[in-house]
Parts: structure tokens; sequence; C-alpha cells
């Protein structure tokens, strides 16, 4: 029965979608990945919409990266990890100026681009900090965190 239930709302969670409800805590290191993926596929998503000046699209793939920040927020805080929280933090800034530039009227795609870059630098930081690893052998967190 307990079982029935947890799916049933985990059917509604996928049912109601990414846009309203918040990304669920992250867990485990596989929730982890989960959500490093979703902010590579979205994130890649986001610049190839601004590359071909789809801004509505963009802004819709960068509020995924946005949900993932939040959910990153909470679990770094939860690690006593100050500075991975300020990059996170400071990422999320970052990431609501281009969603800003997006959202002009007539959005200018060079600043948008720029901007994008910006806010990339973010993911690189807390990978030169807390990241191992490589595209070929996998990437695991650095010891410490876990
Ligand atoms: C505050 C820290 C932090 C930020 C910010 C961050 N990452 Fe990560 N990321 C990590 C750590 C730590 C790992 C290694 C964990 C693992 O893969 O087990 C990782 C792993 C990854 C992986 C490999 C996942 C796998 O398959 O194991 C990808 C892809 C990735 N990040 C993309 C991104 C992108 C794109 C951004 C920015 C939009 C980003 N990350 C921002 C810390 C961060």
């Amino acid at each position: 029965m307990r079982r029935l239930i947890v799916c049933a709302a985990a059917v509604t969670a996928m049912a109601i979608g990414s846009v309203v409800v918040a990304q669920s805590p992250i867990a485990t290191v596989d929730d982890y990945q989960k959500v490093m993926r979703s902010n590579s596929q979205a994130f890649g998503a986001t610049n190839k919409a601004i590359a071909s000046s789809a801004f509505a699209d963009a802004k819709t793939q960068l509020a995924t990266v946005r949900q993932n920040f939040v959910a990153l927020q909470a679990f770094w805080a939860d690690k006593k990890k100050d500075d991975a929280v300020a990059i996170v933090k400071d990422g999320i800034v970052k990431l609501d100026a281009l969603d800003a530039i997006l959202s002009g009227a007539a959005p200018d795609q060079m600043a948008a681009q720029a901007a994008a870059k910006t806010f990339q630098g973010q993911c690189g930081a807390c990978h030169q900090a807390y990241r191992e690893g490589n595209a070929q052998e996998g990437f695991k967190f650095k010891a410490g965190v876990m």
C-alpha cells in the first residue's frame, strides 16, 4: 500500500511537471548526478536557443537550471561548504541577470551570450573545487563532501 502511495505521488509530480514543482532535495550521489546531467542538458539547450534567437525557449530551459541551483544551494548548505554555497548563490544572481536579458521585448543576442558565459563560470568554479575525474572514467566528488 505504501509503495502504491509513493508511486502515485511520483506520477503526480511528473504530471505537474518541472516548471511549477520545486526540485526535490538532493540526498544521494545518484540524485546529485541527475541534477548535474539536467544542468548540462538544460544549459546546453539554453545556449542553443540563444544562438538561434529562440529567446522564449532559452528562458524555459534556464528555469530548469535555476531550479537545480536552488536544490544545489540547499545541498551545499547542508554539507556546510560555505564556499560552494557562495558559488551557487552567485550563480543564481548571474542566471537571473541572463533571464532579465531574455525577458526583454527584443533581447540582445550578444548580451545574452555574454551573460550565459559569465554564468557558466560558476559551473567551472565549483567543478574546480569539488569535482574530480573526467568524461571517460566518470566524475565524482572530491573527498570530504559525501
Ligand atoms: C556548487 C558546485 C557545482 C556547481 C555550481 C555545478 N556543479 Fe556540476 N558537479 C559538481 C560536482 C561535485 C560533481 C561531481 C559529482 C558526481 O558526478 O558524482 C559535478 C558533476 C557534473 C557533471 C557530471 C555528472 C555525472 O555524470 O557524474 C556534469 C555534466 C556537470 N556537473 C555539469 C554542470 C553544469 C553544466 C553546471 C552549471 C550549469 C554545473 N555542473 C554546476 C559540482 C557543481
